[in-house]
């Protein structure tokens, strides 16, 4: 089954939940960010989400992302993929009182990783949502492994395997912070904003990239931009932008020049 080019839009954990709390969902963002995604009204929209404060820190306390190794994980495997439905449930909340007919696709119950990747997606429900012109939500969830027993997917995987999958358009990934920097700018104050990037200098820039300082079990930026390289490869651009600025993710959904980082093949 084939359908049109769809935009890849992830929300960031970082936005949609405070990542400094546990299960600590900021519900006005969501509102407001579901909003502009209505009035930006994308054809072919496919949104991913991340875990923040709801799936990142019990999935570090139970180590789930490097797999089964002790009956006790069980339970925090169980409480890793609930929670993030709790989190999608506010999300999908909010899309469908405003009156987007939006429809949640479990990543645990549709796709299998091998080691961590991605090797089995059943894409057909996403398919069939797109094509009947609805807007399918996916997000990182805890998820079962050939190898491993279990893992964790991240949102960030999820977004580029669709994306190559599906040949989108674009990406746009928002989080809490302006873009792409030479450094983590809640660190660094002096930190430069890149505007624009080819695949090279993302690929020169990389290893400078430090590990998270918020709870993030998928390894924050630098893991972002590891994930995001395969689709840039494959010629689909991504964009960064600040998604807790009102109207940046409406700007971005609709093609408009908004502050941020451009990643391109060339
Ligand atoms: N070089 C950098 N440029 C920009 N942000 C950086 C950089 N290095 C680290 N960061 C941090 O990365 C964070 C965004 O990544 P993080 O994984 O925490 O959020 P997220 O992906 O939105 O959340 P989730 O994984 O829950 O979806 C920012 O809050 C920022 O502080
Ligand atoms: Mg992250």
């Amino acid at each position: 089954m084939s359908v049109l080019k769809p935009v890849i839009l992830k929300i960031g954990g970082s936005v949609i939940t405070d990542k400094k709390g546990e299960l600590a969902a900021r519900t006005q963002e969501m509102s407001r960010l579901v909003e502009e995604i209505r009035k930006a009204s994308v054809q072919n929209l496919i949104i991913v989400h991340g875990g923040g404060s709801f799936g990142h820190p019990v999935a570090q306390k139970y180590a789930i992302k490097e797999g089964f190794k002790e009956e006790n994980q069980k339970i925090g495997f169980a409480e890793t993929h609930h929670v993030m439905t709790v989190l999608n449930g506010l999300f999908m909340d909010a899309l469908i009182w405003n009156n987007v007919s939006a429809v949640s696709i479990t990543p645990s119950s549709c796709v299998i990783t091998k080691k961590g990747r991605i090797q089995r997606f059943e894409e057909n429900p996403l398919i069939m949502l797109l094509r009947m012109g609805f807007l399918p939500v996916m997000y990182g969830d805890a998820v079962f492994d050939t190898d491993l027993g279990f893992t964790i997917l991240s949102g960030d995987q999820l977004v580029s395997y669709i994306a190559t999958r599906l040949n989108a358009e674009r990406i746009i990934i928002g989080v809490d912070v302006d873009g792409l920097y030479d450094a983590d700018p809640k660190g660094e104050t002096n930190a430069k904003l890149f505007a624009h990037l080819t695949l090279k200098e993302l690929k020169a820039l990389q290893n400078r990239l430090g590990e998270p300082t918020a709870c993030d079990v998928t390894g924050g930026m630098f893991g972002k931009i590891a994930e995001l390289i395969p689709a840039i490869e494959q010629g689909i651009s991504a964009t960064i932008v600040n998604a807790t600025k009102p109207n940046y993710i409406y700007k971005a959904l609709k093609g408009e020049k908004v502050e941020g980082t451009l990643i391109e093949k060339e």
